[in-house]
């Protein structure tokens, strides 16, 4: 199975003396007591667990200079870790790597109300730092289901794309800046806060959605919309998933600037909702539904848009049925619906994750194709995600671990998406799961680029080993 773990690297092992290093460097914060790493250990889906003996949480960048400094010297192996929210088993050893996690790094630097540029510790969670900004009529350009575990530098790591991509785009153009600590040890100080600098390459580029295997991610600036003074919710049911498209088509079109999100899920992601979370579906029953969100700064304006847009919506049968949020805790209900859908699949058993780019015309396909293939294999394949990027979560579950199920899916699914010209993976990464699949989306000149990008920037590969980047580069 080409995402399980290949074998241990002659990496160095921790010793007496190596722990007395960091019980000084980090007294009372370098945790070796098995019961509190327990769950540092293991992913967020429980499916991925390693065996590190060391939990290292630095506040400050020093720390972490130091730390990876000692770390390479002695052929150590270093897992850095966010809020563990990774979907790819990027964020917990495979091994016995120390685990690096920036949850003591969590202060805000500074903020700027007049450009709206946050500069922050890696360590902050997203939805702390969406509190603080929201208190200064500010938001932050990305935001997922993930919110209150995750942490700015993991959402960097792995160039999160969310919710609110469609409007505000990627970190690859939100984020100014970012302070990043080699695996030597040197820190790289590109904290810039300007929108235009194009001296030289843009190195933090690099760092950005490379998985802690090329350097920790010590700080972050980041530019902010300003808090949009209307805020909208559709919940709409539709019988097709090419009048779902037709929907996202006169969508564009009609409420133009005030989109800030549009997207997915269906019948068979509601039932697991209803099932597992007790959530009630707020319309009729529908083969799909979509979640479109408005913000804007005029609500009368705002809300005549989204009127006409439902109204021609709804006479031309494009879609079944819908309810309108604009105040905070339904906006927050209906949201649930599409946010929670990861979640009530974890209550299924085992669950195969795919998280594909495709043509947007061609992402349903791949769900009813999948379904076809596997048959009664599967207990679930259901499809959603974020219809406006062109991107699917595919999601196939079964009772429990199951080989004959794995490959019946894969490579299946990973060629699907070559042939139609995809990304195996849209927004998550590819961790220790998918490393090995790089090949379906990418060639190999560019593969072995990144290798020879990552033997400059980590000739010891003590930095996140088996992960990103495949076994063999060839
Ligand atoms: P972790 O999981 O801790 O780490 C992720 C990767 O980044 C690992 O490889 C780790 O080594 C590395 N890393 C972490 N911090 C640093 C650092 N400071 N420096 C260097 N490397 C680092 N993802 C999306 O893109 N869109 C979504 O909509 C989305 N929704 C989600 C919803 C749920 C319920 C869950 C559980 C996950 C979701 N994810 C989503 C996946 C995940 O939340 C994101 O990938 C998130 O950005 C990870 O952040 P984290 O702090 O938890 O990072
Ligand atoms: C989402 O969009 O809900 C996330 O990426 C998580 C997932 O894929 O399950
Ligand atoms: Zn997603």
């Amino acid at each position: 199975n080409p995402g399980a773990a290949p074998p241990r690297l002659p990496f160095s092992r921790v010793t007496q003396e190596v722990l007395a290093f960091f019980r000084t460097l980090l007294p009372g914060r370098t945790i070796t007591d098995p019961d509190l790493l327990k769950s540092s250990n293991v992913d967020w889906l429980k499916t991925v667990e390693g065996n590190s003996e060391v939990l290292l949480r630095p506040k400050t960048t020093e720390e972490v200079s130091q730390i990876l400094r000692h770390c390479s010297e002695r052929n150590l192996a270093v897992c850095p870790q966010g809020g563990n929210t990774g979907l790819v088993g990027g964020s917990v050893p495979v091994f016995d790597e120390i685990i690096l996690s920036t949850s003591l790094m969590n202060q805000v630097i500074t903020f700027d109300n007049i450009s709206g540029i946050l500069t922050c510790q890696a360590g902050c969670v997203l939805e702390n730092l969406s509190n603080y900004l929201e208190e200064r009529d500010f938001i932050m350009p990305l935001d997922l289901g993930a919110k209150g575990s995750c942490h700015i530098g993991g959402n960097v790591s792995t160039n999160a794309g969310g919710l609110r991509l469609l409007r505000y785009g990627s970190l690859r153009g939100t984020v100014l800046g970012l302070e990043v600590v080699l695996a030597d040890g040197r820190i790289l100080k590109c904290l810039a806060t300007l929108r235009k600098d194009n001296t030289g390459y843009d190195l933090k580029q690099l760092f950005i959605g490379s998985e802690g295997t090329l350097g920790v991610i010590t700080a972050v600036s980041i530019l902010c919309p300003r808090k949009p003074k209307a805020v909208n919710v559709a919940f709409l049911g539709c019988s097709s998933f090419q009048q779902l498209l037709e929907t996202f088509q006169y969508c564009r079109g009609m409420l133009g600037e005030i989109l800030s999100a549009f997207e997915f899920l269906d019948a068979s992601c509601m039932s697991l909702l209803e099932k597992h979370l007790k959530l009630t579906n707020p319309i009729t029953e529908s083969p799909f539904y979509i979640v479109i969100e408005t913000a804007g700064s005029n609500a009368t304006h705002d809300e005549e848009k989204l009127h006409q847009f439902l109204e021609e919506v709804m006479t031309s049968s494009l879609v079944t049925d819908g309810t309108v949020a604009t105040e905070a805790t339904k906006i927050k209900a209906l949201w649930s619906l599409r946010e929670r859908v990861t979640e009530a699949l974890t209550h299924e058993g085992y669950t195969y994750k795919y998280d594909i780019s495709l043509p947007v015309e061609k992402i349903y396909d791949l769900v009813q194709d999948m379904r076809g293939h596997l048959g009664d294999m599967a207990k679930n394949v259901v499809g959603y995600g974020h219809v406006g990027d062109g991107n699917l979560h595919l999601n196939i579950t079964s009772p429990s671990k199951d080989p004959a199920l794995l490959a019946a899916i894969e490579p299946y699914v990973y060629e699907w998406t070559s042939e139609w010209k995809g990304s195996i993976s849209a927004e998550h990464g590819l961790g220790l799961k998918k490393r090995n699949y790089i090949y379906y989306s990418k060639p190999s000149e560019a593969v072995a680029l990144m290798g020879s990008i990552k033997a400059m920037l980590d000739p010891k590969g003590i930095l996140n080993p088996y992960k990103t980047l495949p076994d063999n580069i060839h």
